[in-house]
């Protein structure tokens, strides 16, 4: 869509905001490949070029320098937390600052233990394996990380049935990163198995503006410390929404204003996204108002809730809810999910602002 057919829509009635299809640009789960591209060339490659998480990075940089001074690997890590909060950059960061290779793969892409044990077997000592999407190991191959992890050895079968011999293969030492948005679905005996188990939070909006300042100056662009103050405030606190943000602000700011990104650019272009003062977008708003206006405020349960917007459970509980329950707008309770009295102004508000 042009800019121009955009701005004709961005000022929907309460109906058509309620139909619009959701911007995925607010939606931290969903990177294309061309966004992979630039999400590389933004990544960070050391603690010290990484704003935010400062308790987590103080005590992992603190657990890389021991394991450095006893010329160890560093133990198993779990890192958990909504989508683009940094899980695998830090996983890349760690592997650096240790000065091991980094070898990555994702829980749902490993469905053969033939696989895992050629890439545990052809780990270097000290490397670092970093699996993604951890909670979506299968059971099987799950079982057979754990005597990797815990005595860095795999049983190797070779031969079929009565012929079937089992060999106990040693492994050179080497830390395992796994990452989940899904800390809940990490079951215990693997949880158990990692030495550092770290959740990551949304940022502070003076990280954020860090993370976006530095990024402008990556890609060569004019950003005043208020313009980068504005996306901050509505990028869900999460870099790559930031990034994302900033990106369709530059668009506006090259189109529509003089190439410079500052208050007055970023507010008009993230109005056009129709991201709002609070930093919802369409489908938060949906979700809210649909508790609000069809289920009476709550409690409605997550199942209702999913049919009702046609939206994966696992879409709202993972990308959706965990901001708008740290915001204060959402509430779990046993019965179900609750709005809150903010939640209900701010959707008033916006009902009456149409
Ligand atoms: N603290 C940070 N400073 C600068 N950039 C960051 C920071 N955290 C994340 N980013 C940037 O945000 C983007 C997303 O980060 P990353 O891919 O590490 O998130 P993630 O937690 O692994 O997400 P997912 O759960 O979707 O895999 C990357 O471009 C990354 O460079
Ligand atoms: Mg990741």
């Amino acid at each position: 869509m042009s800019l121009e057919a955009e701005k004709s829509n961005s000022k929907p009635s309460a109906k058509s905001r309620v139909d619009v299809q959701r911007t995925p640009v607010l939606n931290a789960e969903v990177a294309s490949a061309g966004e992979r591209t630039w999400e590389n060339q933004l990544r960070p490659h050391r603690f010290d070029e990484f704003p935010g998480q400062h308790r987590v990075k103080e005590k992992l940089l603190l657990f890389v320098q021991a394991a450095l001074k006893r010329g160890e690997p560093l133990d198993h890590v779990l890192l958990s937390g909504p989508p683009g909060l940094g899980k695998t950059t830090l996983a890349h960061i760690i592997a650096e600052a240790m000065g091991v290779e980094c070898k990555t793969t994702s829980g749902p892409a490993l469905d053969r233990k033939g696989e895992l044990a050629a890439i545990l077997t052809g780990l270097r000592p000290g490397s670092v394996l970093f699996i993604d999407e951890i909670h979506r190991l299968n059971r099987s191959i799950e079982e057979y990380l754990y005597s990797a992890m815990e005595d860095f050895y795999i049983d190797i079968v070779s031969g079929e049935g009565l012929g079937a011999r089992s060999m106990k293969f040693q492994l050179a030492p080497f830390t395992l990163i796994g990452a989940t948005t899904r800390a809940g679905l990490v079951n215990g005996p693997l949880r158990d198995r990692f030495g550092i188990v770290e959740r990551l939070q949304f940022y502070q909006k003076q990280d954020l503006v860090e993370i976006l300042l530095r990024s402008g100056r990556i890609l060569g662009l004019q950003m005043t410390p208020e313009g980068a103050f504005e996306i901050a405030r509505r990028c869900r606190g999460t870099p790559r929404i930031a990034n994302r943000l900033l990106k369709r602000v530059r668009d506006f700011a090259e189109v529509r204003g003089r190439g410079v990104i500052d208050e007055a650019a970023a507010k008009a272009a993230l109005d056009l996204l129709e991201v709002d003062e609070l930093g919802l977008d369409d489908m938060d708003r949906r979700l809210l108002s649909m508790i609000c206006d069809k289920f009476a405020g709550g409690p409605v349960g997550i199942e209702t809730l999913s049919s009702a917007l046609a939206e994966e459970v696992d879409t709202l509980e993972e990308v959706y809810e965990p901001f708008l329950l740290q915001e204060g707008l959402l509430q779990k309770t046993p019965r179900g999910r609750v709005i809150t009295e903010s939640a209900r102004a701010h959707i008033e508000k916006l009902q009456l602002d149409v």
